[in-house]
């Protein structure tokens, strides 16, 4: 039997399935973790120790069709700058419930469109965050950028700032797709901003493109591609688009019709991958390339590689904390997530209170899953002599899971004494394969295809 054959047999062009940027999946928070049991979780932050920071910005100033992020249109910048007081507040809050001596080793504003902040806000929001935490010398500052939003004021502004990583969206340069998914960006927009962030002294660029957006082929992927290759990023995301109205209305302007099956999608993505690998580029777990130099297939080839909220990462922090509208904050006792609505997080911030609206407490072998499932999406592999040194299970329970696998996916996983493995044929199952190691229910209508 064909690989397309195979694939089609272990149900890949029909199932939905999380993307396990967490486990559980955040569609699994719950009402159990409320701002008293943040609070605890910041305060349980040993001394000394290195977290992360994220920043969301909820706002575009229009918006694309095709997108699923948490973010709202604006008008004018009156919203925006009530945002940034909260954020403000919200980074105060923070800053005093911190242990002594921890530091923030990494930033990462993200959104919706961090770069529609004017300079002043941009530079207002990096001193308040560097008076309040104790930033390192050598911390990461990365900023998502939409290239038909920001200029050179900006540009200089983030990086008098110290940002020194950037993250482009791109998505498609075909104009007919653009025009259908109501994002038009030149190609000389998407270069000015490269050539803008390089000139200051950006290093590492990272570009986000989809396969599956409507009327794509792979002749314009391939088109793609070879114009994103022109801008020499050091990493590209190649998600997957994932329609799903119900859930992200405004993509009711995208005519169903227009969308690839599912085969077609897989065809468009091994297009892309195939030309990312001639070009040179390591593969790094499910959606992403990088330049072999780059610190994310170093962190790969050496078996650091990690999964967050916001993909593949070398970031090894444990502590993630999460600012802003409907952000997650990581523990290792479990997840808090703030209010999703702009009004009810700026509500319950202004009000004097922390904003967590839900989130997730670990418990049972929730660690263990988190772990093994993560190590699939990043290695394609689970090392039991790992699994049995940091948790309290057996190798006969580890077994049993492995099992049920190799039942579910004869000849695209294997097991032997060091773990399982998934084949290089089954690395398109990777998401579904993942879902045997996950314990809870799974509404399919909260989750994208598994391809
Ligand atoms: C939150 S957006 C922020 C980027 C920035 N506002 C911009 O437009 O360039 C980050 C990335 O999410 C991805 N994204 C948004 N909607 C998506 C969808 N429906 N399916 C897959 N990826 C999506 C896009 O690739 C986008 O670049
Ligand atoms: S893709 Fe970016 S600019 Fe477009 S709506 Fe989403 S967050 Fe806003």
């Amino acid at each position: 039997m064909d690989q397309l054959s195979q694939l089609r047999r272990f149900g890949l062009f029909d199932a939905k399935v999380p993307r396990y940027t967490s486990y559980p999946p955040a569609t699994r928070f719950s009402n159990d973790v409320t701002g008293d049991t943040y609070a605890n979780w910041i305060r349980a932050i040993p001394q000394g120790r290195r977290v992360s920071v994220y920043i969301h910005v909820p706002f575009c100033r229009r918006l694309c069709w095709f997108c699923a992020c948490r973010t709202q249109g604006m008008r004018t910048d009156k919203p925006v700058r009530a945002y940034l007081a909260t954020l403000k507040q919200e980074i105060d809050s923070i800053a005093r419930l911190l242990p002594p001596g921890v530091v923030v080793s990494r930033i990462h504003w993200g959104g919706g469109t961090p770069t529609l902040l004017g300079p002043d806000m941009m530079t207002d929001l990096a001193r308040t965050l560097h008076s309040a935490f104790p930033v390192a010398d050598d911390a990461e500052f990365s900023v998502e950028i939409d290239p038909n939003e920001i200029d050179a004021a900006r540009m200089d502004a983030l990086a008098a700032a110290g940002m020194n990583r950037a993250s482009i969206g791109v998505q498609d340069f075909n104009p007919e797709i653009q025009q259908i998914i109501g994002r038009l960006q030149t190609y000389e927009v998407t270069r000015d901003a490269v050539e803008g962030l390089r000139a200051r002294g950006i290093t590492s660029l990272n570009a986000d493109i989809l396969f599956g957006l409507p009327k794509q082929s792979p002749a314009r992927i391939s088109d793609t591609v070879q114009m994103l290759l022109t801008l020499a990023p050091d990493r590209v995301a190649l998600y997957g688009y994932a329609h799903v109205p119900w859930m992200a209305k405004r993509q009711a302007m995208i005519p169903t019709e227009t969308l690839p099956k599912p085969e077609e999608r897989l065809a468009l993505f091994d297009t892309a991958r195939r030309l990312f690998m001639w070009d040179g580029y390591a593969d790094i777990g499910i959606d992403h390339f990088a330049r072999p130099d780059d610190a994310l297939a170093r962190a790969q080839s050496t078996g650091h590689l990690r999964r967050n909220f916001q993909g593949y990462t070398d970031d090894s922090c444990d502590v993630l904390l999460g600012l802003g509208a409907s952000s997650i904050s990581r523990f290792p006792q479990g997840y808090a997530q703030n209010a999703s609505g702009t009004a009810d997080y700026q509500r319950a911030v202004r009000g004097g209170d922390l904003a967590t609206g839900r989130g997730h407490v670990f418990k049972d072998q929730d660690r263990l899953r988190a772990r093994m499932i993560e190590a699939l999406m990043c290695d394609f592999r689970v090392d039991t002599a790992e699994l049995l040194r940091d948790f309290t299970v057996t190798a006969a329970t580890l077994d049993a899971l492995y099992t049920q696998a190799v039942n579910a996916f004869p000849g695209m996983v294997r097991t032997d004494a060091n773990g399982l493995e998934i084949l290089p044929e089954g690395k398109p199952l990777t998401r579904m394969i993942a879902r045997l190691f996950d314990a809870y229910d799974m509404h399919a209508a909260g989750h994208s295809s598994a391809i």
